[in-house]
């Protein structure tokens, strides 16, 4: 335990080895970079729409306070503790046990991960400039649709994103990550708020918010919305992989990771909760328009009309996309360092390493892309009945993060143990309020309630 703190103690040496953190702030935003993203303003209100409205936000809320915020510490705490990426922090504080695997979980869910991720944020990138060009046109959903099936565009679009964040981490990621975090995130949330404040005075907005905010009780006993709730939770916090892991290994140990991580939490939900308050009354201003079918387009389809009924619309549009963008950038670098960070400390230098680990997610993207209506058996995969885009956020984001946040939830709580990591957090006298409340949830809630959900989601997936 001694070595361990000793190894990661770099809040003197500045940019040690490894790397740290230029300031609580700087950090604080980069983790915020990484957790708010795509999920938050693409994915959150896409699950709502599939979800049910209210109730999916109720159960979001419930997993994000009682679940993935425990988690967060863990992460940052394991993570701080070894000074390692994902498979080494296991390696490190349980040595000669296979709990590494947890790890590898982890990195390899970076991979598939970031393999679709760069496929929507390709479409991010490509409307900054539709919208400037005023391209998209009266029907909005019609354009979106002919634009993804388009495979070669995409693919390029894709692996130019791919090729942006691998870019950035050659160069030099902390003092990249860091410095335009904290640019970018106070400026995608005052134009989150400033598109909330249009968005109300539209004339849908009512019917909008009573979807968004009135909860269908019977909905609360589905388990599939709840599974759908915790995968995006933990996906949209970054949770489950490690990459918690990772960017708390660049953390000095001055730095009150408890309360960093409930500022992470906190911005993260707010953005997921204000891009519903953008969605919702834009979509449900719109004639004929179903949350339920908005699928991956939502935003795409239903936010250039809000733009095309403004003045200086083109203008905010694409603003709106290139802070998407942005933000999706800074969530991409962070599941890029990941397996980035496993092979570097297993002794690969960085360039190497991120060069490969560029081309293997650059391969896993183009079936994504394809799936879009390209090829067709991959709209539609045998057995599925999803595209192949939708399998891998399914299968990433609702089995593989839940299942790597029980396993680091069992490893902190009880293996590790709930009182080191503890210790750990209240280094150099550090606070630590709720402490007895967190070793409590850590080892009892987050792995009870996990193994019911994906326990239930297994039986309905094999009982239907
Ligand atoms: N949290 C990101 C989002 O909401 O878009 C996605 C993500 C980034 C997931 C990094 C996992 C991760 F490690």
């Amino acid at each position: 335990m001694e070595t361990n703190l000793s190894q990661n103690d770099h809040s003197t040496d500045g940019a040690a080895a490894r790397g740290s953190w230029g300031s609580n702030f700087g950090f604080i935003m980069a983790a915020a970079g990484s957790a708010v993203g795509l999920g938050n303003i693409w994915g959150f209100p896409m699950q709502v729409g599939k979800g049910g409205g209210a109730v999916f936000v109720m159960l979001y809320l419930c997993c994000v306070v009682f679940i993935c915020l425990p988690i967060l510490v863990a992460e940052l705490a394991l993570g701080r503790s070894s000074g390692r990426d994902p498979i080494g922090a296991f390696q490190v504080t349980k040595p000669a046990t296979p709990w590494w695997l947890a790890g590898a979980l982890g990195v390899t869910a970076g991979v598939g991960i970031l393999s679709f991720y760069c496929v929507i944020a390709g479409w991010t990138l490509a409307y900054i400039w539709f919208s400037l060009s005023g391209c998209v046109g009266q029907a909005p959903g019609a354009f979106f649709g002919a634009f993804v099936a388009d495979g070669s565009k995409n693919v390029l679009l894709s692996f130019a994103v791919l090729t942006i964040t691998a870019g950035i981490l050659l160069g030099g990621v902390r003092e990249g990550i860091e410095k335009a975090s904290k640019v970018m995130m106070p400026a995608l949330f005052i134009l989150l708020v400033l598109l909330g404040a249009r968005a109300l005075f539209l004339p849908g907005a009512a019917s909008g918010l009573a979807y968004y905010l009135k909860p269908d009780l019977k909905e609360m006993a589905n388990i599939a919305v709840l599974n759908a709730a915790l995968g995006q939770a933990f996906f949209s916090l970054s949770l489950g992989m490690g990459a918690m892991i990772t960017y708390g290994s660049y953390l000095s140990k001055k730095t009150n990771a408890v309360k960093a991580a409930g500022w992470v939490a906190g911005l993260d939900t707010m953005v997921a909760l204000l891009a519903g308050f953008v969605v919702f009354p834009v979509g449900f201003s719109i004639a004929g328009f179903n949350p339920a079918e908005g699928g991956p387009g939502l935003i795409f389809s239903v936010l250039p009309n809000l733009f095309a009924s403004m003045p200086g619309g083109a203008l905010f549009g694409a603003a709106f996309f290139v802070l998407l963008t942005l933000a999706a950038l800074t969530s991409t670098i962070s599941l890029l360092e990941v397996p980035t960070a496993a092979m570097v400390d297993r002794g690969w230098c960085r360039r190497k390493s991120v060069l490969l680990v560029t081309l293997a997610v650059a391969a896993m993207a183009v079936p994504s892309v394809l799936s879009q209506g390209a090829v067709a058996w991959l709209t539609k995969v045998p057995g599925t009945g999803m595209d192949f885009l939708s399998l891998m956020a399914v299968v990433w984001n609702n089995w593989a993060l839940p299942i790597g946040g029980l396993l680091i939830s069992v490893f902190v709580g009880w293996v590790w143990g709930a009182d080191k990591a503890i210790a750990e957090l209240k280094a150099e006298g550090n606070s630590f309020p709720g402490a007895r409340v967190w070793a409590f949830l850590i080892r009892y809630v987050c792995p009870v309630a996990i193994l019911f959900v994906i326990v239930m989601t297994a039986r309905g997936m094999f009982a239907g």
